[in-house]
């Protein structure tokens, strides 16, 4: 692999999909406990989408298949056999600048002879799937609809079909919405602003972090002390970090992360969760941030979070099975 070659430079984590064992359970629990909202869902592809509205959505989840196969619009393989067994990550999708940079990736990718998995058109935005060196299947996306609530609302069918990117000449204008209508739900216990940045673990760092940079085209914006943890960001000013990379025995996903408003908001909802009977897995009072976690039906986690300064402080006395939360 060449590195000084220009691949995916994305702006900003999209969003994450987890892999759910009864969707109708797992999308009432991010709804009515977490706070967002439902926006499409995709009966035939029992899948539901939902967020806050920075993106088409903050967090996908489908639910598991049992080994099945599913398709989506003229045939599309979408999730081949034996794929989606188990609740858990399906994968994180990492939004770019426009058609012409996703394409010009994907041509460069193709040409150095890089595996990629599928490219699909999902009518608001054109993705290029491939596998990170975990086997974390990762896919990088360009919107291609700015409007994208005209197009996907309430229950659809038959969304993503295939996509050529080597057909016609892409768009140089970047379509993801600046201005986005932001939707909280009103009745739940947290408030969430945005998705923000995922956590990772894994036991080949220096691997995951060579993926990251040259393929994935982020920058490395700080490291533990004793490298044990490195936070990498896409090219969007407004966001800390994006990707967190954790030293550990085995690789797993960790968590994704949701920004809260303020340290009052955080009160609130903490307040709202234990009224509703709702433990935290940990609360997290730190000198970076204060945060909580959640787990969902499937003992996934979420994080909820306000920022604090200094953005990073070091981790490397911290006992290395709680870093992971701390970041
Ligand atoms: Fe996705």
């Amino acid at each position: 692999m060449a590195v000084d070659s220009t691949y995916f430079r994305p702006r900003r984590l999209g969003h994450a999909n987890l892999w759910v064992q009864d969707l109708a359970r797992s999308e009432r629990f991010y709804n009515q406990v977490c706070g967002l909202t439902v926006e499409f869902t995709e009966p035939s592809l029992v899948a539901s989408f939902l967020g806050t509205g920075h993106t088409p959505h903050d967090l996908g989840m489908i639910e598991t298949t049992g080994g099945k196969a599913r398709y989506g619009r003229d045939g599309l393989l979408q999730i081949p056999e034996g794929i989606g067994i188990n609740p858990g990550l399906n994968h994180i999708a990492w939004e770019l600048e426009n058609e012409a940079e996703l394409v010009a990736a994907f041509k460069q990718i193709k040409h150095d002879r890089i595996p990629f998995d599928q490219t699909v058109d999902h009518q608001v935005a054109h993705s290029v799937y491939m596998v990170d060196p975990d086997g974390n299947y990762v896919e990088f996306y360009c919107d291609t609809v700015k409007d994208w609530r005209r197009v996907l609302h309430g229950p659809l069918n038959l969304i993503s079909g295939a996509w050529d990117p080597e057909n016609g000449e892409p768009f140089t204008d970047g379509r993801y919405d600046t201005n986005p209508a932001i939707r909280t739900v009103d009745n739940a216990s947290v408030h969430p602003q945005r998705v923000t940045h995922v956590v990772i673990e894994t036991a080949a760092l220096p691997v995951m972090l060579n993926f990251y940079t040259t393929v994935g085209g982020m920058r490395p914006v700080w490291s533990a002390v004793d490298n044990s943890i490195t936070c990498l960001r896409g090219s969007h000013p407004a966001y800390r970090f994006h990707l967190a990379l954790c030293s550990a025995a085995s690789p797993a996903y960790h968590h994704v992360s949701f920004e809260l408003a303020n340290e009052a908001a955080l009160r609130d909802a903490l307040g709202r969760l234990d009224a509703n009977g709702i433990a935290p897995e940990k609360i997290v009072d730190h000198p970076s941030k204060r945060s909580f976690f959640l787990l969902d039906p499937d003992g996934l986690r979420s994080e909820f979070y306000v920022r604090r300064d200094p953005a990073f402080v070091d981790l490397s006395r911290e006992p290395v099975e709680l870093r992971p939360y701390l970041i």
